[in-house]
This record gives C-alpha cells, sequence and structure tokens, in this order.
C-alpha cells in the first residue's frame, strides 16, 4: 500500500484571524484535512515569531489566541496533527543540518531578505545588512525543516511563501544527492483565492490595511463593523450591481446559493443599502456564532488547549523521531 498523502502547513503567531482568513484559509484547510488518505499536519510556528517580535508576553498570548481560534472553528484534532513547532526539537536539528547545505547565494536571493537588505540601500546605510538578524536570514531554512521534517508531499501556503517551497525542494534534492533518498520535495499548493474577500473599504481584506471584520467580537461590535462598509452612492429605489458591492461579495463568501439569489434580487429591486448591510449582518451574524460561542468557551479552559497541542505533539514526535533517526544514520551521526 502507498503511503498517505501527507499535507503541512504553519501559521505564524501574530495576530488571530479574520474573516478573510476564516474563509479563504481556516475553513478550507479543516475542510481538506477530511480527504480519504491524507494525513494531516497543523501547527503553531512560534519560533518564527522570534525572528519579529521581542515581546515575550505578546508571543505567548498571540500563540494561545491562534491555537483556540482555530480549535473554535473546527479543527479536529483526531483528524489534524495539531502542535507547536517549538515542542519538536526534531525540527531545530534538521535546520542546522539543512543550514550546513544549504548555499549562502540560494538565501542571499530570499525575498525578505532582500527586501531588508534593499532598505538599507535606499538609505544609503554604509552596511547593507545593517539590523538584519541571522533568524531573518535563516528563516527559509527553518521552514525547510518544518516541511522536511515530516515528509510532507503538500504545503497550502498563500503566494508570498511560494519561494520559501521551491528553496525548500532545492535543498531536500541537495540533500539526497549527497547522503541517498531521504527527504521529500514538497509541492506549494497556492489557494489563488485566498485572500479576495474585501474589506469594509474595498481593498483586500487584510490587517495591514485595517480594514477587516473580526471573526469573534460581540454582536453589537460585529453590527458597528458591518454599518461602516463603504458602498457607492446610489439611493433606494434604483437598481444596484451586486457584482461591484462589497456588502454582495462578503455575503457570497458566507451564504447558501438559495439566499444569495435572494439578496441579488433585492439589489435589481433597489434595496437600501441600510437594509443590505442589515441582511448581511443577521447572515453573518449566525454563520460566525457557533465560532464565537466555541471561542468563549475554549479561551476559559487553558489546560484544555495545552493538553490538545501536548497530545499533539506526541503525534508528531513519533512521526519526526523514526526520520530524524534516518537522517541522522544517512549523515554519519551514529553510535560506534
Ligand atoms: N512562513 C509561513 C507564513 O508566514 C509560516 C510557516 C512557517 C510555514 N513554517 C512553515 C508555512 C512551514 C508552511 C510550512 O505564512
Amino acid at each position: 500500500m502507498s503511503k498517505e498523502h501527507r499535507v503541512l502547513t504553519g501559521i505564524t503567531t501574530t495576530g488571530v484571524p479574520h474573516l478573510g482568513n476564516l474563509v479563504g484559509a481556516v475553513l478550507p484547510a479543516i475542510k481538506a484535512s477530511e480527504q480519504k488518505n491524507t494525513l494531516s499536519f497543523l501547527f503553531l510556528a512560534d519560533y518564527h515569531s522570534l525572528i519579529k517580535n521581542s515581546d515575550s508576553n505578546l508571543r505567548h498570548q498571540s500563540s494561545f489566541d491562534i491555537a483556540a481560534c482555530w480549535l473554535a472553528c473546527g479543527l479536529d484534532p483526531k483528524k489534524i496533527i495539531f502542535y507547536r513547532q517549538s515542542d519538536i526539537p526534531h525540527i531545530f536539528e534538521l535546520a542546522w543540518i539543512l543550514s550546513c547545505l544549504a548555499s549562502k547565494g540560494l538565501l542571499n536571493r530570499a525575498h525578505a531578505y532582500k527586501s531588508a537588505t534593499s532598505d538599507n540601500e535606499a538609505k544609503k546605510t554604509q552596511d547593507i545588512d545593517k539590523g538584519i538578524n541571522m533568524g531573518l536570514f535563516n528563516y527559509p531554512v527553518l521552514m525547510a525543516a518544518d516541511i522536511l521534517m515530516f515528509k510532507a508531499d503538500s504545503v497550502p501556503v498563500g503566494q508570498d511563501q511560494k519561494q520559501h517551497i521551491e528553496m525548500t525542494r532545492d535543498i531536500a534534492l541537495k540533500f539526497n544527492h549527497r547522503y541517498g533518498d531521504i527527504l521529500t520535495p514538497p509541492e506549494a499548493i497556492i489557494d489563488q483565492n485566498t485572500g479576495i474577500l474585501p474589506g469594509i473599504d474595498g481593498r483586500k481584506m487584510s490587517k495591514s490595511y485595517e480594514n477587516t471584520i473580526p471573526i469573534f467580537s460581540e454582536e453589537d461590535a460585529l453590527r458597528k463593523v458591518i454599518m461602516k462598509i463603504q458602498t457607492n452612492s446610489l439611493e433606494p429605489g434604483e437598481p444596484k450591481d451586486p457584482s461591484d458591492c462589497n456588502i454582495f461579495s462578503i455575503y457570497k463568501a458566507i451564504s447558501p446559493n438559495q439566499k444569495i439569489n435572494d439578496l441579488q434580487k433585492l439589489y435589481e429591486e433597489g434595496v437600501a443599502w441600510g437594509q443590505a448591510k442589515k441582511v448581511l449582518f443577521e447572515e453573518l451574524n449566525s454563520f460566525l456564532k457557533p465560532f464565537r460561542d466555541e471561542y468563549n468557551k475554549i479561551i476559559k479552559d487553558r489546560s484544555f488547549v495545552e493538553k490538545t497541542l501536548i497530545e499533539g505533539s506526541e503525534k508528531a514526535l513519533s512521526v519526526s523521531g523514526p526520520i530524524i533517526k534516518e537522517v541522522r544514520k544517512a549523515i554519519g551521526i551514529k553510535g560506534f
């Protein structure tokens, strides 16, 4: 029998997901884990967060919030191996091994590093590496270790991470060429739809634009955000075009087809914007309510979250353990 297909992805532990992330990434990842013959790995990339953030309380809180968020949104720890990167020491061991294979020239070309050096260049700084730590430089190697440690076949990521997966392939092939066919060069799965949900100002919903719709805020706060969605200035009674409307795009992402058709009719009949927002609020509120209720329950029970992650790390270690042994043996780090 062939080995099951392994899908793995990491979540950077900064900021709690918003509605765009929920419909574009969180729910699709949970759904994908239900496919037959698939073994899914999902982890909190907490050591990656060390590169940007030096606030330890924030790091701690953020990991917890994100774990609680995924659990509240339906992640089933029986179906997905859910763990903290920091609970798997094998990853860091492999990262060192891989860093002795990855060429510095390859890492010089990583987008994040290049953009940091070109900022320095633009500022006419003498040292183009000023303010850049080795963590930022090595980020792609740690990410390669995250992936190769579990022999993942596919890695669902945003477009911005594509280069990292290419580098991971490159490093895996180099390892295999030198030490034998052990590591699996992974494929990136880039979801073209991710991120197309507009925010309340019509630009892509993104934390950096401050235009997001939160998932877990209480009803009143949610209503306020919905009422702020920007529309054009058509009056009530004038027919409206759903294809060019932020309210409609958001409604479409969370509603069944029948309801989408109903709203479309209201648009043709010239619904007032206030009314359309009300319809969206009602639908969104009932869509989010189960997630919100679950989240409020989970955040009161920190030990449940901890226990879930510890159990996840035990499963993850039972996969990474034999692989790191194989790797050590191949590179000649073994008993006499
Ligand atoms: N770098 C990824 C991001 O910023 C997070 C991440 C870390 C990751 N390690 C990973 C994603 C391994 C996929 C696989 O989104």
